[in-house]
């Protein structure tokens, strides 16, 4: 399985610098998946709390597998579930807010989840052009990923916009560009690649030939990312942080 706390090492320090949580904060960690940010914001809210939300119970089974004494989680939509209003002082996440079908109407919720002069402060990736991995992957592999679910958020006009229809103020924007870690060699980085769900599809439309054309593609591609201490690709994302009236 593809180690994503692996992959993202390199981003859990940023976030969790961003954030800045403080001993007493009540967080919401949207999207949390298998809970790292999660543990870390419950780490410095040492007197606070923290509420991991995700629409997986499988990634949650995985968070739930390292309990703290601060730490809840709750399987929910954090588009619309309803959140009792104004009870968190921080919302963080790690790539987990790209994902809503209705942008405005998701960000909105976790506004009214935030006390007055709360801090929304969330890890986004920039547009796919940015994003090596993003790219090169899918060119090696000879196809484009339909999903374009993780770059909703890659503009930061367009997210300025979302963010200010939903009610934050005065959002800001720091581009971060960090290296995605994909395994401690081209072979393994190869099998975590294929073990995601876009490639797999990918490769599932091609005949026999044109498939084990891909592979090796896909193999040349990581071999040329091996750095001798892990196969890196490069990557682009925004911190977005925004405060309620
Ligand atoms: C790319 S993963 C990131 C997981 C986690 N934040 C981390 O950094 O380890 C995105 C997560 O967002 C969750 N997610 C997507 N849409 C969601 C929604 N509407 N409400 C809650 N969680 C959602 C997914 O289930 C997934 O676990």
């Amino acid at each position: 399985m593809f180690d994503y706390d692996a992959e993202m090492r390199f981003y859990r320090e940023r976030l969790r610098a961003a954030s800045a949580v403080r001993a007493e904060d009540r967080v919401l960690d949207v999207g949390c998946g298998g809970g790292q940010t999660t543990r870390d914001a419950a780490a410095d809210a040492e007197r606070g709390s923290v509420l991991g939300v995700d629409v997986s119970e499988r990634m949650l089974e995985h968070a739930r597998r390292q309990p703290m004494p601060n730490v809840d989680y709750l399987l929910a939509d954090a588009a619309t579930y309803t959140f009792e209003p104004g009870s968190f002082d921080v919302c963080i996440s790690r790539f987990g807010v790209m994902f809503f079908d209705d942008l405005v109407g998701a960000f909105t919720n976790l506004r009214r989840a935030l006390r007055s002069g709360g801090r929304l402060v969330v890890l986004v990736w920039q547009r796919r052009e940015e994003n090596e991995w993003a790219r090169v992957i899918p060119e090696a592999i000879g196809g484009t990923f339909r999903d374009e679910s993780a770059f909703t958020l890659g503009s930061e006009d367009v997210t300025r916009d979302i963010l200010t229809s939903a009610g934050f103020i005065d959002p800001t924007f720091t581009a971060v560009h960090e290296l995605l870690y994909y395994g401690p060699d081209a072979e393994t980085a190869c099998a975590n690649v294929l073990a995601l769900r876009e490639p797999q599809a990918l490769l599932a439309e091609l005949d026999p030939a044109a498939a084990a054309q891909a592979h090796g593609a896909l193999r040349e591609v990581l071999a040329a990312h091996d750095t001798g201490s892990g196969v890196y690709f490069e990557s682009a994302a925004w911190i977005v942080t925004g405060v309620t009236p």
